[in-house]
């Protein structure tokens, strides 16, 4: 099938604008918009520039705004976005150049919430076992990739930079409803900041972004649950 991609460049060092430039391709119907842009930098242009890692949806290395929705690259068939394709960065984050933005601001919102374990018992011989019930409560935030497909589609951060956003709050609520971590008061805290929790307005676009199909909007739905019952 022929291919139209047309995709907003952007180079801030020489360009006072973003601007669109089309590319026609060749493809199959089973290609991913990630071969197209890759054949296109390849073959057509290689001053265009893309970022990816794994090119199976692992990584989140390579979200984008497809036709106007953020999605992978590398998991967007061109069967099922069409023959005409428009693909933009992913918004609130600044433009590095094209299709790469600058995932610091989102990082550090991620780094803000201690996405780590905290136990400082002393560290018995074997694993510290949990039950499969126990597990489940926090199973469906694992599957995050950090691909920042959801906070940049949320109209709550577009509007505060600040505001912690979907990724980090999925990310907390992984150590949060663990039961072997000891830091659940101290990350609530941080996430009852007036540029927490509370900034979620319920959009759910965060939750129809994500590739992993993880509940987002759910997820911080319990987490704001936990910090009214800690209050209680
Ligand atoms: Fe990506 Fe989903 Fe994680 Fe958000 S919650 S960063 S959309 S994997
Ligand atoms: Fe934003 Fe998702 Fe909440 S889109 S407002 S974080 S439900
Ligand atoms: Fe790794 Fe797409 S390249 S998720």
């Amino acid at each position: 099938m022929k291919v139209t991609v047309k995709i907003q460049r952007f180079n801030p060092e020489q360009d006072s604008a973003p601007y669109w430039k089309e590319y026609s391709i060749d493809a199959e119907p089973t290609d991913r918009v990630l071969d197209g842009l890759l054949h296109i930098k390849n073959t057509i242009d290689g001053t265009l520039t893309i970022r990816s890692s794994c090119a199976h949806g692992i990584c989140g290395s390579d979200a984008m705004r497809i036709n106007g929705v953020n999605r992978l690259a590398c998991k967007s068939l061109f069967k099922d976005v069409g023959t005409t394709v428009t693909v933009e960065p992913i918004a609130g984050l600044p433009v590095i150049k094209d299709l790469v933005v600058d995932m610091e601001p989102f990082m550090e919102h991620y780094r803000a919430v201690l996405p780590f374990f905290i136990n400082d018992d002393p560290a018995p011989q074997t694993e510290r076992l949990q039950s499969h019930e126990d597990h489940q409560r926090f199973d469906e935030s694992t599957k995050c990739i950090l691909c920042a497909c959801c906070t940049t589609s949320c109209p709550s951060f577009w509007a505060n930079e600040d505001y912690l956003g979907p990724a980090a709050i999925v990310q907390a609520h992984r150590f949060i409803f663990d039961s072997r971590d000891h830091g659940t008061a101290q990350r609530l805290e941080i996430l009852s900041d007036p540029d927490g929790v509370w900034r979620c307005r319920t959009i759910f676009n965060c939750t129809d972004a994500c590739p992993r199909e993880i509940k987002v909007t759910q997820v911080i739905g319990e987490v704001k649950k936990e910090i009214l019952y800690s209050k209680l």
